[in-house]
């Protein structure tokens, strides 16, 4: 890790501060191994605060997108930065991905600031690993921020290419879902069609309105939450959802939730109020812990984990960056997710463990150069 003198008296101020969100370690998560790296990069001319996260380059170089986001501390945002690149690397092996895991986190700036400069300073530090890392979209930046980026570095990726191939992730991340709740409803709750089954959508931002368009054209009844009244509204309009408050969303009397907002949405406080008999979204890390999902288990919840089924973004931006196939063929890559559904399950239904369980174990069996 590399550190400022100036940003290391912070950090150190808040770990004292808020001991909650104190790592154990600033170099990896608790029980796990250490990241390879983790850079601290600081800009006082931009305000840029950010953190890159490399978790593995054992298949290749560490891929995965670029958050901004407010958090509370610097250390939340640090735990953000590991907690995801570790994801990446279970994504990107068990979507038979060349890269490894990694993630960047920039903590947006209070008060005003210039956005262009701030992301070309990010994009100064992703250059400074020399393909280390590569970057795309995460929640809170957009293709243009990787456009400005790419004027910096080569290491970017998710930016439109010919009108059609490339760009915004989200619309592939939305249909890797789709595919695998379509799965999940076959497998699970013994049903071909979607056909009137009611699925609780929380987040109806990039990925969760594109999945609410695939799944209301499949017939599928939407009861939907988001903080933004403005979103909950146009959905009630175009897809007749219903709508709930967004802290009644996990309780919601519906067959499916598909949590597409933020992460930790499953703790002990939260899965008891689960009615879904199935659980399919797009966040990340959306269990607090790997105990949250064994007790989604025991409740007879199919839980799917969450970068088995959301990789259709990083294979979208992958082929992008590889400049590999076109728009045809990363559908039919991102429609495989909906196969590996099934394979999760049918290992699952071998080894005795929790599919939560299985794909954790299944996908580190992966964490090796590819052939
Ligand atoms: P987004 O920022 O476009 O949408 C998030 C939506 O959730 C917004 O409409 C927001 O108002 C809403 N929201 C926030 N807090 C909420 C709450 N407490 N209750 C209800 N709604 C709430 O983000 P995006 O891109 O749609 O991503 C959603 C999730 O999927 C994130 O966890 C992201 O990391 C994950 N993901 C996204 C990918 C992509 O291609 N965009 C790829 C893989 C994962």
């Amino acid at each position: 890790m590399t550190l400022s003198s100036e940003s290391s008296s912070e950090l150190i101020h808040a770990l004292r501060s808020d001991p909650a969100t104190l790592p154990t370690s600033l170099f990896g998560l608790p029980g796990e191994p250490p990241h390879e790296r983790v850079l601290l990069v600081a800009d006082e001319q931009t305000g840029l605060k950010a953190f890159i996260a490399v978790h593995s380059t054992a298949r290749g170089p560490a891929f995965g997108g670029c958050r901004f986001w407010r958090y509370d501390n610097e250390l939340a945002a640090l735990n953000d930065a590991l907690r995801l690149s570790q994801g990446m690397s279970l994504k990107n092996a068990l979507a038979d991905l060349p890269f490894g895991g990694g993630k960047a986190v920039i903590i947006k700036p209070a008060g005003e600031f210039d956005r262009p400069a701030l992301f070309s300073a990010f994009g100064r530090a992703v250059q400074s690993l020399s393909g280390v890392y590569i970057t795309a979209e995460d929640v809170g930046t957009t293709t243009d921020d990787m456009l400005g980026m790419r004027e910096h570095t080569a290491f970017v990726s998710g930016i439109p290419r010919d009108g059609s191939f490339g760009g915004d992730p989200s619309p592939k991340t939305a249909w890797g879902v789709f595919v695998a709740i379509k799965a999940g409803v076959r497998a699970h709750l013994q049903r071909d069609s979607l056909d009137g089954v009611r699925v609780g959508l929380q987040g109806l931002g990039a990925v969760g309105w594109h999945l609410a368009g695939f799944l209301h054209l499949e017939g599928a009844k939407l009861v939907v939450a988001d903080v933004d009244a403005g979103r909950v509204k146009r959905a009630q309009e175009v897809f007749n959802a219903d709508a709930v408050p967004a802290d009644e969303i996990i309780g919601a009397d519906v067959d499916v939730l598909a949590p597409c907002a933020l992460g930790a949405v499953f703790d002990e406080r939260s899965v008891p109020k689960v009615r879904a008999r199935l659980i399919g979204g797009a966040a990340n890390n959306q269990l607090a812990k790997p105990d949250d999902g064994d007790a989604l288990h025991q409740r007879g919840i199919l839980y799917l984990p969450d970068y088995l089924i959301n990789a259709g973004g990083i294979v979208s931006v992958a082929r992008e960056y590889r400049n590999e196939g076109d728009e045809q063929m990363v559908m039919a890559e991102v429609t495989r997710i909906g196969e590996r559904v099934d394979e999760l399950l049918q290992r699952a239904a071998s080894s005795g463990l929790p599919p939560a369980r299985e794909a954790d174990a299944w996908a580190r069996s992966k964490l090796v150069r590819p052939d």
